[in-house]
């Protein structure tokens, strides 16, 4: 009896811990882009993401920031969500500002791109809040903790700037409080407030075709996944349980309604195709994954006999008619 406890006690920890799905990562980042095309023409345009789905959208014409979910908001009251936008109003204009004062400080060339990254993380483990800015597509300088670095690459002159930019507390301590505090607030409601749109599990659809011959007597072998999400999946070419490495992955690309396709290819020689199969994994489908044979799924014998078979029955209906009537005639005649 005793024995037993034990087994339980001991038990079921284990298969509650086997059982725990792992959690998933939703990173917020941000990405800003400011183009300065000459010392009177510049704009700024900024998005936002949370795990995979964006979230924010602001653009040069407008003073607010654009919600593309409903629960972009997070949980901030509307007074909070105003006061960070003000703030960020203000960043903006003293950015445009500021760097207009540094290309003549030290004689920037126009037309200049300046692209910034920052963002935070609320779960443990995870990275500490970071604020990177590339010039001309390379990394520049960065706030750390609580003061500006230059970034190792960054051209020597870039100590001047860092030392300005350092000497201005102000924008310092708001940036500390924006990355350290707000941000993470901001995440945490938003993990809140979407947690339905954000936990989704939508289950892929899969199908075969054969792609452009890679050659003569090799056949392409194309696997098809569509409309699934969350973005993580996995699909390889199989003979029996053995995956193929010749496999070839092409990139997870979005379709319109926010869902993710995948195309994955394998070369073969025609003779060899006929025990592949095709293996899709995937959260959505639990341990149901989808396993699509290319023999009997590939339907292009019965694509070309269905048309033959369709046009020799109207041929013989045809001559079928043609002589009843020739007979019909012969009859009157
Ligand atoms: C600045 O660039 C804009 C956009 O290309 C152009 O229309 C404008 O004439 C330029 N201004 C000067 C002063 O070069
Ligand atoms: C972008 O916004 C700034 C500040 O509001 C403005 O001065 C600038 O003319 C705008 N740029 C364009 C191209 O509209
Ligand atoms: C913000 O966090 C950094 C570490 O990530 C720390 O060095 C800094 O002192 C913090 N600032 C404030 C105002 O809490």
């Amino acid at each position: 009896m005793g024995c037993l406890l034990f087994l339980l006690l001991w038990g079921l920890p284990q298969i509650w811990g086997s059982a725990e799905v792992p959690q998933r990562h939703f990173p917020f980042r941000g990405l800003q882009i400011w183009s300065f095309v000459n010392s009177s023409w510049m704009r700024t345009d900024g998005l936002a993401w949370l795990g995979e789905l964006q979230t924010h959208r602001w653009s040069n014409d407008s003073d607010n920031i654009g919600f593309l979910r409903p629960w972009s908001r997070g949980t901030f009251s509307p007074e909070q969500w105003e006061s960070l936008q003000h703030e960020l109003r203000v960043y903006r204009s003293s950015v445009f500002r500021d760097v207009q004062e540094f290309a003549q400080m030290i004689h920037l060339v126009y037309p200049m791109e300046i692209q910034v990254a920052a963002g935070c993380e609320v779960q443990p483990g995870n990275d500490p809040p970071h604020f990177h800015v590339a010039y001309q597509g390379s990394p520049l300088l960065s706030f750390q903790g609580n003061s500006w670095v230059p970034a190792p690459e960054a051209p020597f002159g870039i100590n001047v700037v860092i030392q300005v930019l350092n000497q201005d507390r102000g924008t310092k301590e708001m940036l500390q409080e924006l990355l350290n505090n707000t941000c993470p607030q901001l995440v945490r409601g938003l993990l809140q407030a979407g947690k339905t749109d954000l936990e989704k599990q939508v289950k892929p659809q899969a199908w075969l075709s054969s792609g452009p011959s890679p050659g003569p007597g090799r056949l392409l072998l194309v696997c098809h996944v569509s409309g699934f999400y969350p973005k993580p999946v996995y699909v390889m070419w199989m003979r029996g349980e053995q995956e193929q490495p010749g496999t070839q992955q092409g990139d997870v690309l979005p379709n319109g309604d926010g869902t993710w396709y995948l195309r994955v290819t394998l070369d073969v020689a025609a003779g060899e195709a006929a025990d592949l199969s095709c293996l899709v994994k995937h959260s959505s489908l639990g341990s149901q994954d989808i396993i699509l044979n290319w023999e009997g799924s590939h339907t292009s014998l019965g694509l070309i006999i269905l048309p033959v078979v369709l046009f020799l029955f109207l041929l013989i209906g045809v001559l079928v008619f043609r002589f009843r009537r020739r007979c019909f005639y012969q009859y009157i005649r």
